[in-house]
C-alpha cells in the first residue's frame, strides 16, 4: 500500500478548525481507496511565536523537505504583526520549495450563496494561475524619514525573465486542457515599468501556443469582468499581487471564501508542494466552529490529485458537491446553521 507523508500545518485562527475536518475527509478517502496518509502535525503558528519568537524552527524548511505534500491552514493573527507571521513562514515555505505556481480553481458549487447564483455551474469556471515567487511581493524596499515631515515608503517589484516565462507557459499548459483560453492581467496603460515587460513574454509564449487564446485585459476591467461576465473567463494567468486579489473575487462569485481551495506548486516536483484554503485565519470568527472547512477539504482534494491520487480526489470533490446540493448541513456563510464539525462530518459520511 503506497503510504504518503504528509506535513500538517493547521496554524492560526480557523486554520485550526478547518484542517481538523479536512484530515478526516481526507483519511476517509485514502482508506476506502487504499493507500495510506501518514501524518505529521507541526505547531507553527503565531501562538509558537508568543512563546518562542519565532514562527517555525531554524531548520523548518528542511524539515518539510522529507515530506509527500504540505498541508496548511492559515497563518496570522491579531498580536503578532502579519509580516512578521508571513515572512516567517507562509512566504519562506513558497520561496524555498520554488513553489512558483499557486493554483486556484473556482467553480460555482451547488448550493452556495453566490451574488451570482442564478447563473449555472457550468458558466463558472475559473481557475486563477497566480505568479507564487516574486513580483510585487519583494523584499527590495523599505521605510525611510520615521517621524520626519518627509516620510516615506519604498517598495519595489522584482519580475525575472525567468519568472515571468515559466508561470505564462504554464498557464498556456494548462489551457490546452481546458477550453483553449488564457486570460492575462495586466496593466499596461499605466506607468509600470513591469508591465509592458509580462505583456511582451505574454505575446512571446502566446505565439508558441497556436491552439490556445490568448488575450489580455487590464485588471481594473478584468476586476468588472469577472463579476459581470465570468463565463468569458477560463484560465487567468496574473502577477502575485494582482492573482492574490483576483483569487479572492473569483472565490466571492462562486461561493464566498470558504468555498476556494488553492495549492502552491512546485511543478517539476523536485520539493514538496503545499495545499491550503485561499483563505486566512478569519480572526473575527475563530474559536466559534463555524468556518466553512469546504475550502480547506478541496484543498485536500487538490493535493491528492497532485500526489496522483485521482479517483480519491474525484470522490471527495463529488462528496462536498451531494452535501452542498442537500444543502441540510450548510454553515452561516452558506446561510444554514451547522458548525464547521458537523459540515466536515457530513462530507466525510457522504465518502
Ligand atoms: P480572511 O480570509 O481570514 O477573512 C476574510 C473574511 O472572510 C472574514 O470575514 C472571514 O470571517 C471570512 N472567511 C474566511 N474564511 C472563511 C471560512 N472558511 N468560512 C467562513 N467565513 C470565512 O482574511 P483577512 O481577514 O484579511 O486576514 C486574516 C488573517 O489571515 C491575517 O493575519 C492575514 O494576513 C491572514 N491570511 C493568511 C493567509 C494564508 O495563510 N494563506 C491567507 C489570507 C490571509
Ligand atoms: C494568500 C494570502 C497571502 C498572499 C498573504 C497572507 C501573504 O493573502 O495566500 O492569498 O497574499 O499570498
Ligand atoms: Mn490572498
Amino acid at each position: 500500500m503506497t503510504e504518503y507523508r504528509i506535513a500538517s500545518i493547521p496554524g492560526d485562527g480557523i486554520g485550526v478548525d478547518v484542517t481538523v475536518e479536512a484530515r478526516k475527509v481526507l483519511d476517509a478517502a485514502a482508506a476506502k481507496h487504499q493507500f495510506g496518509l501518514q501524518w505529521t502535525e507541526f505547531d507553527w503558528s503565531c501562538e509558537r511565536y508568543a512563546q518562542t519568537g519565532a514562527m517555525m524552527p531554524e531548520d523548518g524548511v528542511e524539515q518539510l523537505s522529507a515530506f509527500d505534500g504540505i498541508f496548511l491552514g492559515a497563518v496570522g493573527f491579531p498580536g503578532v504583526p502579519d509580516h512578521v507571521s508571513l515572512w516567517g513562514l507562509l512566504i519562506p515555505v513558497r520561496r524555498a520549495f520554488a513553489q512558483y505556481v499557486n493554483l486556484r480553481p473556482v467553480r460555482l458549487l451547488p448550493g452556495t450563496a453566490s451574488v451570482l447564483a442564478n447563473r449555472s455551474a457550468d458558466e463558472l469556471e475559473m481557475v486563477i494561475v497566480r505568479e507564487n515567487s516574486e513580483g510585487e511581493y519583494s523584499e527590495v524596499g523599505g521605510r525611510h524619514n520615521k517621524g520626519q515631515p518627509g516620510e516615506f515608503a519604498l517598495q519595489e517589484s522584482v519580475f525575472t525573465r525567468v519568472g515571468v516565462e515559466r508561470i505564462i507557459r504554464y498557464a498556456f499548459e494548462l489551457a490546452k486542457t481546458r477550453t483553449g483560453r488564457v486570460c492575462s492581467a495586466t496593466k499596461s496603460n499605466g506607468i509600470i515599468h513591469s508591465m509592458p515587460f509580462w505583456d511582451e513574454i505574454f505575446a512571446e509564449i502566446s505565439a508558441e501556443y497556436p491552439e490556445v487564446r490568448g488575450e489580455q485585459c487590464h485588471i481594473d476591467a478584468l476586476a468588472a469582468r469577472m463579476v459581470q461576465a465570468p463565463d468569458r473567463l477560463d484560465v487567468v494567468v496574473g502577477s502575485n499581487l494582482f492573482g492574490d486579489i483576483l483569487s479572492d473575487l473569483a472565490a466571492a462569485v462562486t461561493g464566498g471564501l470558504g468555498m476556494a481551495p488553492s495549492g502552491n506548486i512546485n511543478p517539476p516536483g523536485e520539493y514538496p508542494s503545499m495545499f491550503e484554503a485561499v483563505h486566512g485565519s478569519a480572526p473575527d470568527i475563530a474559536g466559534q466552529g463555524i468556518a466553512n472547512p469546504v475550502a480547506q477539504i478541496l484543498a485536500g482534494a487538490m493535493m491528492l490529485e497532485h500526489l496522483g491520487e485521482k479517483a480519491a480526489a474525484g470522490a471527495v470533490n463529488a462528496a462536498v458537491e451531494k452535501v452542498l446540493s442537500e444543502g441540510a448541513v450548510a454553515t452561516p456563510d452558506l446561510g444554514g446553521k451547522a458548525t464547521t464539525t458537523e459540515l466536515g462530518s457530513a462530507i466525510a459520511e457522504a465518502l
